[in-house]
């Protein structure tokens, strides 16, 4: 980041608006998610390039109490924008063990070995917002767009007046955000013996209880997945909250991974409408990573798990269009996110460093001499549409 350098002058503005929300052409298709490489964050959140803080799913028990905990939470220093790194690291990881397997392709255990160039690489969540912009009648938001090695790197700008802003707005949920994270305690273990409910200490927890919060560790494991929107090759990091399996299991796949969810009980029409919304983010978010099991805990305004429901993600799709008056479809995110990433590759692409300084190549490695790269920027405007400058 501190290689570069950005200035917005409007002679190289591109302005891309929203697909109207009738759209019916089909959509580009997005290629089914393979696995490239998975790690772990320890509980300092440093970085190990194995499956060690995997989670196992384990059902929560109905009327688990989801303040339970929050007093010892461990959080994670927000202030520390960690940009691409952990991705990038996995990555540079997965590079290097195929380099001396010296063989092409996938690994032993169907995986694939690398990123495909000409395509973006980012978190899951940077696409998830793409996606669902289309639908999204508030929130605006900036990315910035930077090309190396052919391929496209995107992380979310942050500047520090809006993530000052954000973490105000995050405080007062802060105490919602923990029934998130006690949910998924409570619906995961990381043992064979299952979650006691009596330590060695003589400390009772409740039954069901996986272990403390700390978002340092989210959890569970990172997983890399390679993947496509038409013909644009991806590359994405995501967080997986747990796996459908027998703790212990080496090398879960894709196919058995959960998505934990939290939702307010549902008493009426009105609210009903409103988890039908929010379900198109939690259908993108998993989707995009080939999850195809979301569990969404309802609890009440005390913070009693109060009933559970169980969706599979490729139906979500079908459940909302099946509704009397569907409040959205895939067409629309999915044409807005093909457009928004032809708009950022055919135009960041070819500002590559490697491609507009072709003799430096032979000398990657040494920091010193790669030339400052472009930084691009794209913002979404609610309701109008995605403009990219630089
Ligand atoms: P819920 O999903 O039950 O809301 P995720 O669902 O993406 O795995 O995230 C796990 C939990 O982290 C969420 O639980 C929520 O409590 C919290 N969380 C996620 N994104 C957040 C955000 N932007 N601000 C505050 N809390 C967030
Ligand atoms: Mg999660
Ligand atoms: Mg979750």
């Amino acid at each position: 980041q501190n290689l570069a350098s950005s200035s917005r002058s409007n002679n190289t503005a591109h302005f891309l608006p929203l697909p109207p929300l009738s759209l019916r052409t089909p959509p580009p298709p997005y290629r089914y998610p393979t696995i490239i490489t998975t790690y772990s964050h320890q509980p300092d959140r440093c970085i190990t390039h194995d499956d060690t803080s995997m989670a196992y799913y384990n059902q929560a028990p109905i009327g688990c109490d989801l303040n339970y905990g929050f007093e010892s939470k461990v959080e994670r220093d927000e202030d520390v924008d960690e940009h691409l790194d952990g991705l990038c690291e996995a990555l540079m990881e997965a590079h290097e063990k195929h380099d001396q397997r010296g063989d092409g392709g996938e690994d032993g255990d169907g995986n694939e070995a690398a990123e495909r160039k000409g395509g973006i690489i980012t978190w899951r969540g940077m696409i998830t917002r793409i996606m669902i912009a289309p639908y999204e009648p508030r929130e605006p938001w900036e990315m910035t767009a930077i090309a190396l090695d052919g391929s496209v790197y995107v992380e979310l700008h942050d500047p520090p007046e809006i993530r000052q802003k954000r973490r105000k707005d995050q405080s007062s949920w802060a105490w919602q955000s923990y029934m998130g994270y006690a949910f998924e305690s409570f619906s995961t273990t990381t043992s064979t013996e299952g979650n006691e409910t009596k330590h060695g200490d003589g400390v009772h927890t409740p039954e069901g209880w996986g272990g403390g919060v700390n978002t340092n560790v989210q959890v569970s494991r990172a997983t890399v997945v390679r993947s496509a929107i038409g013909d644009i090759p991806l590359c994405l990091g995501g967080e997986v909250d747990c796996v459908r399996a027998e703790v212990g299991t080496p090398h879960p796949g894709l196919n058995k991974c959960v998505e934990l969810k939290t939702n307010k009980v549902i008493y009426n029409e009105k609210q009903d409408a409103i988890f039908h919304k929010k379900l198109l983010k939690h259908w993108a978010q998993s989707w995009l990573l080939g999850i195809p099991e979301i569990q969404v805990g309802f609890r009440d305004d005390a913070g009693i798990l109060k009933s559970q429901r169980g969706f599979e993600t490729e139906k979500i799709p079908r459940f909302i269009a099946s509704l009397p008056d569907p409040p959205w479809s895939t067409t629309p995110p999915l044409h807005f996110l093909h457009a928004v990433l032809n708009l950022v590759t055919t135009h960041v692409l070819p500002t590559d460093p490697l491609v507009t300084n072709p003799h430096i190549r032979g000398n990657l490695g040494s920091e010193e001499i790669l030339p400052p790269a472009d930084v691009w920027r794209f913002s979404f405007v609610p309701r109008r549409g995605c403009e990219l400058y630089r």
